[in-house]
């Protein structure tokens, strides 16, 4: 693997499952893969899981690991090419990728939507530069339209948790939410879907559909209590509109998943990426109850991320 950054850097899907899944099993079985090598993880925004599961994943394989918190630690970055930087920004990115290059055989980058320009946003102005000015392999912890190594974790705890013999159903929901969140969730979660063995469905409330280019043919239905009908699995997560970019239009109904919701499923198993709205996005009774699956899915941020860097350690040894 050369880069990871959307599912078609994965050349067969269920053979990086079975990785991440022997890698749950031992851990530790590739410490010295990484040993003398490099790995700089540079978040941009936020992150509680996506930090710590990726330096757990590149420690169990033996790399040196350096993390940037680049927006509260480093200098303050330029993005637009010819810029003159006079004004707040004091370094440009192009110059503090090049540099990250001398330090580093792996940049991981968080660079989320800036949601006020969906042109930017859709065309990647943040992790499209890190793609072009990086000598090294790049992988995302999130871009502004995918969250890949979240989407992996995904289809991992979904494997561990199905083995009955017909297609589960897996519902991709919308969730309320008090602010405008960024598509990159929902967007990687149909797209690595659709590549997996399963009946997916989308459920939003109208005004809410998801780029087109992610969810393609996949069906797409409003009415929340008739897509969530015989549902094995439950994947839960706020998006504001695409159409009319990060706007949160009126919203009819109660969208926010209870007990009394999941009465109607197949015993659906819950999940979310977390961090998560309690109360808001997903009840107290849901998270706490015995349908979730959501810590699972947290712990398999770690073998989704190590079974990516040994792939990528693949090439550079
Ligand atoms: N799910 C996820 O990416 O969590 P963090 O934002 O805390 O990394």
């Amino acid at each position: 693997m050369k880069k990871f950054t959307s599912v078609s850097d994965v050349k067969n899907l269920q053979e990086i499952i079975k990785k991440a899944l022997h890698i749950k099993a031992d851990p530790l079985t590739e410490t010295e893969k990484g040993k003398g090598k490099t790995i700089g993880l540079v978040f941009l925004n936020s992150s509680l899981r996506t930090r710590l599961s990726s330096q757990i994943a590149a420690q169990n394989l033996g790399l040196n690991v350096l993390t940037l918190n680049a927006a509260q630690e480093a200098w303050n970055l330029e993005f637009a090419d010819g810029a003159v930087m006079n004004g707040d920004t004091v370094e440009h990115i192009k110059d503090a990728i090049e540099v990250l290059n001398q330090y580093c055989d792996i940049i991981a980058v968080r660079c989320f939507a800036g949601m006020k320009s969906k042109e930017d946003d859709v065309n990647e102005s943040i992790l499209s530069q890190f793609e072009k000015h990086a000598k090294v392999p790049v992988v995302s912890l999130e871009s502004a339209t995918r969250h890949p190594l979240q989407s992996l974790a995904d289809c991992i705890t979904i494997t561990e948790n199905w083995k009955k013999v017909h297609k589960p159903k897996v519902v991709l929901t919308w969730a309320p939410h008090i602010k405008p969140i960024a598509h990159a969730v929902g967007n990687s979660f149909a797209e690595w879907m659709q590549e997996m063995d399963v009946e997916l469905v989308i459920t939003n409330p109208e005004g809410y559909d998801l780029d087109k280019n992610f969810t393609k043919d996949v069906k797409v239905i409003h009415d929340q209590e008739e897509a969530l009908k015989d549902a094995d699995f439950i994947y839960v997560k706020n998006w504001s509109s695409f159409d009319d970019y990060a706007a949160m239009p009126e919203v009819k109904g109660d969208w926010m998943l209870t007990n009394e919701k999941l009465a109607h499923t197949n015993d659906a198993k819950v999940m979310h990426c977390l961090p998560v709205r309690r109360n808001v996005e997903l009840s107290d009774e849901v998270m706490d109850g015995d349908h979730s699956i959501i810590y699972q899915q947290a712990k398999n941020r770690i073998f989704s991320a190590q079974a990516v860097f040994s792939e990528i350690l693949n090439e550079l040894n």
